[in-house]
């Protein structure tokens, strides 16, 4: 058996999150699985590093695509490397052979017919590198997916023909009904289809950081439309195009995505490889998001959770045990600081840490450290048999990624150990004269602790083999084959003094997510109400020092979109031009005092540093300098047009 498992190839805008860190976990993990049962495996993760977005954020950083791209892939590699990260391949989409697999693909789709010329017109979001339907934007234009602003874009293409492959896709999930996983996830992308696929444009002009179409085609206005070079890499990596020397390892037998990227890998991937008559992945496993204290993480919030923080506040294996057994896979998880050190406490501490230190101090106390198995049989099958049932099913959990389930029937074993003790009270029966059962009990926990740590090992592989090393064994495939496979118990040893491998948690390790954002509209459109400063002595009390001033930014802005908010009495949306890459959405509540039409194209004055909050719902990135009497309310705005942007003070 072999196998092949992949990550998506993480876009190099941004530095890796706990998102992009929880699917690494997994593949990780099942990679090691496979290994741990001597099955072949190769384990493929990378960067994703073309495209618009990318091509942006380098302009912005004042550096070239290439070496933007070059920096952030390699916080990426790195992180993955000092978290240990077993992968055999870490792909570039600048590297040569994948950029001449993907030429060597586009130009076999167009011989197998399915590449045309046209021309494109479409809404188009920049940050997810995708265009979207009209009927399919938020009021008229937003991206249904990040809630961008998308532009619409005209521009010559190739289009690839999705269309022809509606019924062929329709026929394998129909067949393969465990190629979506989880299988909750299946109908949508069956809906999906059904409702009709469009070609899918598959080139693009209007920039140039991609890879160019192969020379074949005689056309250097095009670059590859990054979503069709991200999708190719998995087979890129195989050497696809090329020396084709690791092909053997394709088809995939798991791809693991978030949701959000669910219709690329499960729609126009298969489409693409049925193209170049290529096998299909056997499973492509969809995970939910990950929220933080239930919020969605954002950089503008400032509430993203590194994995570098919480590896180094509460240990990378904990952490990689925390995500892997606190969320069923397909579901949203929140990270929540509570909720880890609960895990940490209980599962960690409690069951699995207090069962071998128990046993480390008995076989001290009556057998000099000495443990044999020679009697676990004779007093304990009941036990043996159960947690070899256990053990025995814990990998059909895998098959479909619930992980959350292996680990929580793992747990069972450490349970059955922590009962044989309280049971068997092995401290009495030693009084009693009856050593043998005693030892047995100790044998039989040390047994059940080393077989729970083989199957653990691929989820804490450092923490496991500490325990097997303290229990005379070494995880390998060898001790897998006996101590699973085959049920043996463990030659006698001399059990090894390790200190507390899980440490209790008191109190949070990291500092807090910074305060929920404010979800109720505000009573009136008044400026917030300052924080009273803290007078020092030498100043006036009440009084703010210049400095303290200009922490606010108070800008001019235009409105050039506004719009009422439904079913609020008080609230108008507003798009403002501030003189920035795109307009701020600003949530007001003057419907009372001002039409929605009466606004557009004036100048109204932002303080433009505010947290954004939500009202109703809505994300207001502002606020309007407004003043208001008993006559009602009037807007600040300047006596004259100023340039958007231009600052107040
Ligand atoms: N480059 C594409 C993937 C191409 S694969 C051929 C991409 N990159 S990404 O960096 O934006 O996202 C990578 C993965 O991170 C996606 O699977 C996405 O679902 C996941 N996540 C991004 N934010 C997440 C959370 N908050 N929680 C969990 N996973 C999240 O998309």
């Amino acid at each position: 058996m072999s196998n092949y498992i992949t990550t998506p190839i993480y876009y190099v805008n941004g530095e890796a999150h706990i998102g992009h860190a929880y699917t690494t976990f997994i593949a990780d993990m099942m990679a090691r699985y496979a290994r741990l049962k001597g099955e072949e495996t190769y384990f493929l993760t990378g960067t994703d590093e073309h495209g618009q977005k990318i091509e942006e954020s380098a302009k912005k950083n004042g550096k070239s695509s290439q070496e933007f791209a070059d920096e952030i892939s390699a916080l990426f590699k790195n992180l993955w490397d000092d978290f240990g990260i077993s992968y055999d391949q870490f792909i570039r989409t600048t590297d040569a052979e994948h950029k001449r697999g993907v030429q060597k693909a586009f130009e076999t789709m167009v011989a197998n017919g399915d590449i045309y010329k046209g021309h494109y017109e479409g809404h188009y979001c920049v940050s997810c590198e995708t265009f979207f339907p009209e009927t399919q934007l938020i009021d008229g234009e937003f991206c249904p997916d990040c809630g961008r602003t998308t532009s619409i874009v005209k521009e010559e293409s190739y289009f690839f023909k999705l269309s022809a492959y509606e019924q062929k896709l329709l026929d394998y999930y129909d067949a393969h009904p465990d190629f979506i996983l989880p299988k909750s996830r299946r109908n949508e992308v069956i809906n999906f289809v059904k409702g009709g696929l469009n070609d899918l444009s598959v080139t693009r002009t209007s920039f140039t950081w991609g890879v160019k179409l192969p020379e074949s085609m005689n056309d250097d206005k095009h670059v590859m439309y990054v979503w069709l070079d991200a999708l190719l890499n998995y087979i890129t990596a195989l050497g696809y195009g090329g020396d084709e020397e690791r092909m053997h390892f394709w088809p995939a037998t798991m791809q693991l995505v978030g949701k959000d990227i669910l219709r690329f890998h499960a729609i126009y991937w298969p489409a693409f490889l049925m193209s170049l008559n290529l096998p299909l992945p056997k499973h492509i496993g969809a995970h939910g998001w990950w929220t933080r204290d239930g919020e969605k993480m954002s950089k503008s919030k400032g509430n993203v959770v590194l994995p570098r923080e919480v590896a180094d506040a509460y240990g990378l294996e904990n952490f990689r045990y925390f995500m892997m057994r606190e969320v069923p896979f397909g579901q949203d998880g929140d990270f929540s600081q509570r909720a880890f050190i609960d895990r940490i406490n209980s599962d960690l501490s409690n069951d699995l840490g207090n069962l071998l230190n128990r046993i480390i101090g008995m076989s001290g106390k009556y057998s000099d450290f000495s443990i044999d198995s020679v009697d676990v049989a004779k007093y304990h099958t009941r036990e043996l048999e159960e947690a070899h049932r256990i053990l025995g099913g814990l990998e059909s959990y895998l098959d479909e990624v619930q992980t959350h389930r292996y680990l929580e029937e793992l747990w069972k074993v450490f349970t059955i150990g922590n009962k044989a003790i309280e049971e068997h009270a092995p401290w009495v029966k030693m009084k009693e004269g009856k050593t043998d059962e005693a030892l047995a009990t100790v044998a039989l926990v040390a047994n059940l602790l080393a077989k729970a740590s083989v199957m653990l090992h691929p989820f804490m592989p450092q923490t496991t083999a500490t325990i097997a090393d303290a229990l005379g064994f070494t995880i390998d495939t060898a001790a897998y084959n006996r101590l699973i496979a085959e049920k043996a118990l463990l030659e006698p040893f001399v059990i090894k003094k390790v200190p507390p491998l899980f440490p209790r948690v008191e109190e949070p390790l990291m500092p807090e997510a910074p305060k929920a954002m404010i979800e109720e509209a505000p009573k009136k459109a008044e400026a917030p109400k300052k924080e009273k400063p803290e007078a020092k002595s030498d100043e006036a009390p009440g009084l703010i020092t210049f400095d303290k001033f200009f922490e606010t930014s108070l800008k001019v802005g235009t409105v050039v979109e506004a719009e009422e908010v439904p079913k609020s009495k008080k609230l108008l949306r507003l798009q403002v031009d501030l003189g920035e890459e795109k307009p701020r959405q600003i949530v007001a509540g003057i419907k009372e005092f001002y039409s929605a039409e009466s606004l557009l194209n004036t100048q109204v004055c932002v303080v433009a540093n505010l947290k954004p909050a939500k009202l109703m719902g809505i994300l207001s990135e502002g606020m309007l300098l407004a003043a208001k009497d008993d006559e009602g309310l009037v807007l600040i705005r300047p006596e004259s047009p100023r340039k958007a942007g231009s600052s107040i003070g």
